[in-house]
């Protein structure tokens, strides 16, 4: 993976809350489409930090499309079409185990996918060659560093690890639900982290995820049930450290080289 035929240090899908990156300077939007579709809307091309960056709201900029109903080989493709090597998602998550409370940033190291009859693969045009691509490790290595690194370096806190478990959406999960994704080992449950990380294997794009936690997932707090007053509450209080995260992490992704 390397990023020598493109200028564009690093894309960002952003999820539940992060519809725009306030620091992104001198901002572009492009509508593109792709032979997969249209993606959920422009693509916002601007500099962070002096670094070109590519931006682009995964649920559409007004929160318009479901989990469910996110056209993700569009949003993947349309960001490796205009150069992006480097992909952070960023995702809204439910808390399950302990270490993962409301308003917890983590980098997720591994997945479970629970979601359904979503076109999760490039792979499915007649006569195209058939490639099984190594998820071993679905989340890049360097990438997931290189973010634990930006934490470090600007006192942000973040959870190292943990297995995300990408359920269908878009409601809401049920008590016993949440109890056997704590039994498969789940430690955070959201509904957007596939098919977008193994898409971004596909075009062997370097990809990590940033979760941020909204809830306890259901039956592992002390509420009743789910409300969106806190939801929104927690992810504005999570969201807060991303603009001076991201910033840092292109830094840190610019003196650390590719793979290390
Ligand atoms: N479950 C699934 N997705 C979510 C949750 C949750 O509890 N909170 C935010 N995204």
């Amino acid at each position: 993976m390397n990023n020598e035929t493109s200028d564009l240090a690093l894309g960002v899908i952003g999820g539940t809350g992060v519809y725009r990156l306030a620091n992104l300077e001198g901002a572009e939007a492009i509508e593109l489409d792709t032979p997969y579709g249209t993606p959920s809307g422009p693509v916002r091309m601007g500099r962070l930090a002096g670094f070109r960056v590519a931006f682009l709201a995964r649920h559409g900029e007004a929160h318009s499309v479901a989990p469910h109903r996110i056209n993700y080989r569009a949003n993947v493709h349309a960001l490796h079409q205009l150069g992006v090597r480097r992909l952070l998602g960023i995702n809204a998550v439910g808390g399950i185990t302990e270490r993962m409370g409301p308003r917890v940033l983590a980098v997720p190291d591994q997945i479970i996918d629970y979601s359904h009859g979503r076109l999760s693969s490039f792979c499915d045009t007649d006569g195209a060659k058939v490639e099984h691509v190594d998820f071993t490790h679905p989340y890049t290595p360097a990438l997931r560093t290189a973010l634990m690194r930006a934490g470090a370096a600007t006192g942000t806190r973040l959870v190292d690890g943990g297995t995300y478990g990408c359920t269908q959406g878009p409601r809401l999960e049920t008590i016993a639900e949440i109890a056997r994704l704590r039994r498969d080992g789940c430690d955070l449950v959201g509904m957007t982290g596939m098919p977008e990380a193994v898409l971004a294997r596909e075009l062997a794009m370097d990809y990590a995820s940033l979760c941020l936690v909204a809830n306890w997932a259901a039956g592992c707090g002390d509420e009743a049930e789910i409300t969106m007053d806190e939801v929104m509450a927690n992810m504005g209080a999570a969201t807060e450290a991303v603009p001076t995260l991201l910033a840092q992490l292109l830094v840190t992704l610019a003196a650390q080289p590719q793979g290390g």
